[in-house]
């Protein structure tokens, strides 16, 4: 039986082809390509989903097969540097595919799609399905995080938008177009002093009999149009170099305004919005894009208005003199325009991949150099270097395509000006052998052909200059104006934090269809100190991102002193928390300004009563500079625990109300550990204090402790209760206990 494809694309058809898939039960959903294998090996894998099974297959053949009525559950999790969609029935979890993390999105999207199939029985099309989005308007697939295609974007007012931006700027570029227009008409005039110069004197019998008669003031009249000729090329060199002073002081102003608003935007953005986006592809926003713009805007733009002009007007000046002659250079303009129109069409779709080429092949680098240790430790130099060269491959081909047009494109537009020129020469050559035009009256002409096809010689340049700035603007635009979804209401509240903190049926997930957390209760008193504690993956660190605020809630919500965390203003929310998070990280600077960085100008001996507290302070005066060694990139290299403390005494120096430590003493030693409790424990007496450990023992101070498991909290209450309930938490210790008895 032919089976219905839902989806229909023509990839997905020419895939399917390939997949023996007779006995495939339902109608097609959608088929997908994989390329790794369960032990992470390289493979040519493929998924097809039918509304009532998965299967899967490696080179073309079925190795596996699911029901989705036999599946329980699906999920899209990250590993290392991969992906995976698995699914879950009675006998536990089965991987369907694995797949290196260009594959997230397609993965994501069907682990989505799969549990909404499971639960409601109806299969959700992939432009449902948020994660693939398509444009709205063309439906073509959106790539790199935009919202609207390159094509169907409203370009006209992006680039009515970017020149109000330049309006700061506008009297250097209105001096340039002036100073452009002194240029172009000392330009207009050259080739008619140049005539002057032929008619008057070279070409003049009467004027060299004039001479050789030693008649000096035709002598003198040659030499001064000579000098005119010099002035000429002086004045037009000393104003193209202010000209383009005035632009580059135009361009630089420009670039600097819009990398900072592309820049405060993407701060401005939620953790969710930012990660959906690789930093390969922002990190070109705010740098590749911006130059892009920069330079259209103010090197090129005044360019093409100036070429236009100049093409109108010599045209309009060639026709008063001559409008045969002027017809016969103008035939072949028209032809070239055409060229370039369809130059333009090709550009359009050709760019827009390549910008794509070129932000994937960023991506893998910032991928591999900050992931340098792993590559060194596992020898994996050359399995990075092939998937580098992939990437640099494909930005090679996309660019030689690119290239090639450009390349055939040009010289067919210089060859036919060429023809152009060789009518004007035959045409010009017949008149001064007929005698009825004189030999500066051509070289004029040739001068001024000369400045007719120059600008559209310069045209041919212009579709790929064109969909260059279009697409950069496009991109630039969709962060601009992307839709803030963390953002502080209009009645934000901003008052002193007591801390206080409900939860309350709190449900959040990271992808759709899979909840992290569901239905978590909770209430925190001020001042006390929760413990929280649970299985590795169980969701601690989500619950703290929520309380953060770095996400919204998908259902449920969370108090601070009775007010919904949406209604507070995050400058109050955020200066009245202080977090250790469990990825240390520290900035690139001095150990003081790493400390102070919540306090920016704050003195010396706040710093080191911070450090001391934090245990860090006999360490720090221990390195070469003490406070002032430079850390972060390039800097001194601090272990694990050293960061830990640094941002220990970060938080604390913060001196918030509320204070969340994940896992912030995980890599000390147990006696510098129980230092730091210390301290802690008489710093979190009149704070909130939220911390989550693995090493249980650090929470025994708890006044009590929460256990979360499956995603909601299981178990609540002081270490002795919950160890006389023989729960999770019993269960939890005694496996550690068992473990330090091992081990001793
Ligand atoms: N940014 C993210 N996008 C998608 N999934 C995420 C993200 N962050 C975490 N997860 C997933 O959410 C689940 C809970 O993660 P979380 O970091 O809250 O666990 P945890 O309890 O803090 O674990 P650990 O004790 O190991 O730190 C995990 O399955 C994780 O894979
Ligand atoms: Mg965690």
């Amino acid at each position: 039986m032919k089976k219905a494809i839902l989806t229909p694309d023509r990839k997905k058809k020419r895939l399917l082809s390939q997949l023996p898939h007779e006995n495939a039960e339902g109608d097609i959903i959608t088929v997908f390509t994989f390329d790794m294998g369960d032990d992470g090996e390289h493979v040519n894998g493929a998924v097809l989903i039918t509304e009532k099974q998965i299967l899967v297959y490696v080179n073309n053949a079925e190795t596996a097969l699911f029901t989705v009525a036999g599946c329980e559950k699906f999920e899209y999790r990250q590993l290392v540097g991969a992906c995976e969609l698995t699914a879950k029935d009675g006998d536990g979890e089965h991987i369907i595919c694995r797949a290196s993390n260009t594959y997230h999105d397609v993965l994501a999207k069907n682990a989505r799609r799969l549990n909404g199939l499971k639960e409601t029985g109806k299969y959700r099309k992939d432009e449902e399905l948020e994660l693939y989005r398509v444009c709205p308007k063309c439906g073509r697939e959106l790539k790199g995080g935009l919202k609207v295609c390159v094509k169907c974007a409203d370009k006209k007012s992006m680039f009515a938008r970017l020149f109000k931006m330049a309006l700061p700027y506008k009297w250097y570029v209105i001096a340039s177009v002036i100073l452009f227009f002194a240029g172009f008409g000392l330009s207009l005039l050259g080739p008619y002093v140049n005539k002057q110069l032929i008619d008057g004197y070279i070409q003049n019998e009467a004027a060299g009999a004039a001479v050789s008669s030693g008649d000096n003031s035709v002598l003198f009249g040659f030499l001064f149009t000579v000098l005119l000729m010099l002035l000429l090329y002086i004045g037009s060199a000393a104003i193209n170099s202010l000209r383009n002073l005035a632009v580059m002081q135009a361009g630089t102003g420009l670039i600097v305004d819009l990398r900072k608003l592309v820049f405060d935007k993407i701060q401005k953005m939620s953790v969710k919005t930012i990660t959906r986006r690789t930093s390969g592809e922002l990190m070109r926003r705010v740098t590749g894009d911006t130059s892009m713009i920069e330079n259209f805007v103010v090197g090129q733009m005044p360019n093409i208005i100036q070429q236009a002009i100049l093409l109108v007007a010599v045209s309009v000046i060639l026709f008063i003199y001559d409008p045969f002659l002027a017809f016969l250079i103008l035939v072949p303009v028209p032809l070239c325009l055409g060229l370039l129109q369809f130059a333009n069409a090709y550009f359009r779709t050709i760019y827009a991949r390549q910008w794509e080429a070129e932000a994937r092949s960023g991506s893998v680098l910032y991928d591999i150099f900050s992931g340098i240790r792993v590559v060194k430790a596992y020898r994996t130099e050359k399995k990075e270097f092939d998937r580098y060269d992939k990437a640099a491959s494909e930005e090679r081909d996309i660019a030689i395509k690119n290239e090639t047009v450009f390349n055939v494109i040009d010289p067919v537009i210089m060859f036919v000006l060429n023809i152009g020129s060789l009518f004007l020469m035959y045409y010009t050559g017949s008149r001064i052998l007929g005698r009825t035009m004189t030999l500066g009256d051509a070289a004029m002409f040739s001068s001024y052909v000369a400045l007719i096809y120059g600008p559209i010689d310069w045209l041919s340049y212009l579709p790929r200059l064109l969909t260059r700035a279009v697409t950069s603007v496009v991109k630039v635009f969709d962060i601009i104006d992307e839709k803030q979804d963390i953002q502080d209401a209009g009645d934000a509240k901003e008052f002193e934090i007591h801390g206080d903190i409900e939860v309350n049926d709190l449900t959040f997930g990271y992808d759709e269809g899979t909840d992290v957390l569901k239905h978590v209760n909770l209430k925190i008193k001020n001042g006390d100190m929760v413990g929280i504690v649970g299985r590795s993956g169980v969701g601690k660190s989500t619950l703290i991102n929520l309380i953060m605020r770095m996400y919204d809630p998908d259902g449920g919500s969370v108090k601070i002193d009775g007010v919904d965390l949406r209604d507070i203003s995050q400058q109050c929310l955020r200066s009245q928390i202080g977090v250790v998070l469990q990825e240390t990280f520290l900035f690139k600077g001095t150990i003081f300004d790493n400390i102070a960085y919540a306090k920016p100008g704050c003195d010396i001996e706040t710093v080191i009563a911070a450090s001391k507290a934090a245990g860090a302070h006999k360490f720090i005066i221990n390195l070469p500079d003490g406070y002032d060694t430079v850390i972060g990139e390039n800097g001194h290299t601090l272990s694990g625990g050293e960061r830990q403390r640094i941002s220990i005494a970060r938080a604390l120096l913060h001196d918030p109300k509320i204070l969340i430590l994940d896992e912030a003493t995980a890599s000390l030693d147990t006696e510098t550990e129980k230092n730091i409790q210390d301290t802690l424990q008489k710093l979190t007496k009149d704070r909130t204090t939220i911390a989550i450990a693995h090493r249980l023992s650090t929470l025994r101070n708890a006044a009590f402790l929460v256990v979360l498991d499956k995603g909601t909290v299981a178990e609540t209450g002081t270490h002795d209760e919950l160890m006389r309930k023989k729960g999770i938490y019993y269960d939890l210790v005694m496996a550690q206990r068992q473990m330090s008895k091992i081990k001793k």
